[in-house]
């Protein structure tokens, strides 16, 4: 197993190959790094759980290089389905449709649903042209951490949250740091209606106004499981705390307009949403890696991305595991 800094068409073509031989790729995405496996392969989509210590039942993603796939793995897809997928595609949205055949249960955790998303990194989806090319018809990638941990949004962090299981022939691909930062919008799209499960930089606005509707689309709960739906998720070593006064020796997530108090080690300083979001798992990263013992987070209130970083502050500080 290798990090590689240098994305050059051999490398993809690489890892494209690897792919194809069953092994592993964790690559970039522009929401947070994913831990690749060949959607059809059974064996190597196993070892992505195995590694990932995740519940066999929890779905995962297929990520495809663009809407002209869809077919191969939803059905019945609602036409409000196909306007989503046409405005936000390639980018940070995982839309919920029905299974095709080829959708099977092992990927799907034995849904009917099926999870699909079209990224928008360069580098993703070079890889995924290239697996294409060679036959392959969507890559699985779940989130490259351990289950329950901080999502990666570097390949640095990738290799410290699951290095230790790849195989030598399995690949991290290095694309920079993830601009995002937060996993994508999940948008349930099995009903007449749409329903995002897990908010994310395509917002509740950003569906209204492209389905012209004029009720808002509420995070609902969902029959539908989603990891992320679990209480407790996304979490640091480290106790989160929110919105308290930081004590002494204390870790700080806070705007920048948030002035650290003394002797509280501040791991980040973002002047706005957008920043917020994309450093808001390196500085929990940060945290545990200075040992901190606490980390004190004053969220953002507001609406649009504010609603996805909320929501991830809110399941990184939950005490319980199970809803
Ligand atoms: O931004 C992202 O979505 C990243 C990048 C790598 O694409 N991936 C990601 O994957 O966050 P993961 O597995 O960590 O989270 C995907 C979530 C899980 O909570 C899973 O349960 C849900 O999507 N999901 C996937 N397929 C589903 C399905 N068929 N029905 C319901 N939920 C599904
Ligand atoms: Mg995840």
């Amino acid at each position: 197993m290798g990090i590689t800094t240098n994305c050059s068409q051999e490398v993809i073509d690489r890892a494209a190959n690897a792919l194809k031989s069953g092994h592993l790729v964790a690559f970039p995405t522009e929401t947070v790094y994913g831990l690749g496996a060949d959607a059809l392969n059974e064996k190597a989509v196993r070892s992505v759980y195995s590694i990932k210590g995740r519940p066999v039942n929890h779905p995962l993603i297929v990520h495809i290089s663009s809407i002209n796939q869809l077919d191969n793995w939803a059905t019945e897809i609602p036409s409000y389905a196909k306007k989503l997928a046409r405005d936000f595609w390639p980018g940070p949205m995982t839309l919920i449709l029905k299974r095709s055949v080829q959708a099977k249960d092992f990927v799907t955790g034995g849904q009917n649903c099926v999870g699909v998303r079209v990224p928008a990194h360069p580098v993703a989806l070079a890889l995924l042209a290239e697996f294409e090319k060679l036959g392959g018809m969507g890559i699985v990638a779940p989130s490259a951490n351990k289950f329950g941990a901080v999502s990666p949004t570097n390949a640095k962090a990738v290799f410290q949250e699951i290095g230790i299981g790849l195989g030598i022939n399995d690949l991290i691909l290095d694309g920079g740091q993830s601009s995002i930062g937060l996993e994508s919008t999940i948008i349930d799209c099995t009903n007449s209606y749409a329903t995002i499960i897990r908010p994310g930089a395509v917002t509740i606005e950003h569906v209204n106004k492209s389905l012209h509707s004029t009720k808002l689309n509420l995070v609902e709960k969902s029959q539908i499981r989603a990891s992320g739906g679990l209480v407790k998720h996304y979490s640091p070593k480290a106790e989160v705390l929110v919105n308290i006064v930081p004590k002494e020796g204390d870790g700080l997530i806070a705007l920048s307009e948030f002035k650290t108090p003394k002797n509280v080690i501040r791991l980040a300083n973002p002047n706005n949403s957008e920043e917020y979001a994309q450093i808001l798992y390196s500085a929990l990263r940060e945290g545990d890696s200075k040992a901190i013992k606490r980390i004190v987070i004053i969220p953002p209130n507001g609406d649009g991305l504010e609603v996805a970083i909320n929501d991830r502050i809110t399941k990184a500080s939950a005490k319980i595991i199970k809803k």
